[in-house]
């Protein structure tokens, strides 16, 4: 049995600066001294893991070799809803996978700032990867409209910098965008039709995605619309969040009926991430603008049922609400996004709603909560 394999594949941590408490994130203010760390050559080829041998009555811990994977790929967000299923599937296939996370970031990933301008352009030199995947963002639209000038910091600004970097060492950039960049009067919607977000959240991704391209003319934005999957805590996804609704049928409960949305799998989402990876790897010509979306159109409401029906439990207390929303930021109504650009590149893949979601929410059935404590 292996001990903690993520480790092994980070780049070394950078020390904390003098009179600096370790863990503490970065803040670009402060004066640091540049951090030494462990040239990227240091960590491809054959590397010492340590691993936990089981023997009747005794247990050790031992020191293998093992080998490291020679295409590397930094992933931002890697705590988050996407970034942890991006990092997990390059991660299982083939690729040295480091991910960036800030919060949450230990002990499992690298704790990076996004917003501090050394601290990522350390990381990026030091690792020299091939592939980064940029899935950090504020990307709770009530949030960005209460915060702007923090989420345009992250969003925007933060976007572009890491372009400059990446293609400072020549890796393919992959920006994570939302189909929010459009105002869902006209679906579907192709890479070419003109985005006009309705909010700040929306125009906030656009703008990252043209910092991104102006830093990077090689670099790719990947839109998508709203996300579900393996989640920490329900609260996660605008999806999963309905379950605690759907699951306490002696309350009714009022579901929006208005927005159209295509609910996506994030699993899906890390497949086409490295599958546009490893295309780039083989066609410099494969980057710009790309859509990729589940193909199952439902309301919110809509997914409700089809939770309930996927754990065989009652709906008839859900009301479907079909009034545009008054309250909190502006969502368009039908952001569909046309995929076949991906599609005819062979990229892609699709999990049934109803699959994926029994499989992301049955650790919070409420007869299973316990196992929480075991999975998450
Ligand atoms: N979720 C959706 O439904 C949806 C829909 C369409 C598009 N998207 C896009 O998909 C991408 C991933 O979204 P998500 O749902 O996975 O987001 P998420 O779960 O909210 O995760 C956000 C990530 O950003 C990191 N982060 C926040 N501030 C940072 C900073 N200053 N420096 C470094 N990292 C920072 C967080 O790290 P810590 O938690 O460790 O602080 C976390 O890993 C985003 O670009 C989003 O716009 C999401």
């Amino acid at each position: 049995m292996r001990a903690r394999p993520a480790a092994r594949r980070r780049a070394r941590p950078a020390p904390a600066a003098p009179g600096e408490p370790r863990g503490r994130p970065r803040s670009r203010s402060r004066p640091r001294p540049r951090p030494r760390r462990a040239p990227a050559t240091a960590m491809v080829g054959r590397e010492k893991e340590l691993k936990i041998r089981f023997a009747p009555g005794r247990c050790e811990l031992v020191e293998e070799d093992v080998d490291i994977p020679s295409r590397r790929v930094l992933i931002t967000g890697a705590t988050g809803l996407l970034g942890r299923a991006v990092f997990k599937e390059f991660n299982e296939n083939n690729w040295n996978a480091v991910g960036c996370g800030y919060r949450r970031a230990q002990p499992r990933f690298e704790q990076i700032n996004l917003l501090d301008s050394i601290a990522v352009h350390d990381i990026i030199h030091d690792f020299q990867p091939h592939v980064i995947v940029h899935c950090a963002a504020e990307r709770r639209p009530d949030v960005v409209e209460s915060q702007p000038d923090a989420a345009s910091q992250l969003n925007v600004a933060a976007s572009g910098n890491l372009a400059k970097e990446a293609a400072g060492v020549g890796a393919f950039l992959i920006y994570i965008s939302t189909d929010y960049v459009f105002d869902g009067t006209s679906p579907p919607y192709k890479e070419t039709d003109v985005p006009n977000p309705l909010n700040l959240y929306g125009k906030t991704k656009l703008e990252g995605e043209k910092a991104v391209l102006e830093n990077n003319e090689g670099a790719a934005v990947l839109r998508i619309p709203v996300l579900y999957g393996e989640v920490e805590r329900l609260e996660e996804s605008a999806v999963t969040v309905m379950f605690d609704k759907v699951q306490f049928s002696n309350k009714s409960a009022n579901m929006d009926h208005w927005q159209q949305r295509f609910p996506t799998n994030v699993k899906d989402v890390a497949t086409v991430c490295r599958q546009l990876a490893e295309k780039r790897m083989l066609d410099p010509s494969v980057k710009g603008t790309f859509h990729w979306s589940g193909n199952e159109q439902m309301t919110k409401y809509e997914m409700a049922c089809a939770i309930a029906d996927a754990f065989n439990l009652p709906s008839s207390h859900l009301r479907p609400i079909t009034d545009c929303p008054v309250v909190g930021a502006l969502r368009p109504r039908n952001a569909q996004l046309d995929c076949s650009k991906l599609e005819m590149l062979g990229i892609g893949q699709r999990t049934p709603f109803r699959a994926g979601i029994k499989e992301s929410l049955w650790p919070f059935l409420v007869d299973k909560r316990w196992r929480q404590t075991v999975f998450h």
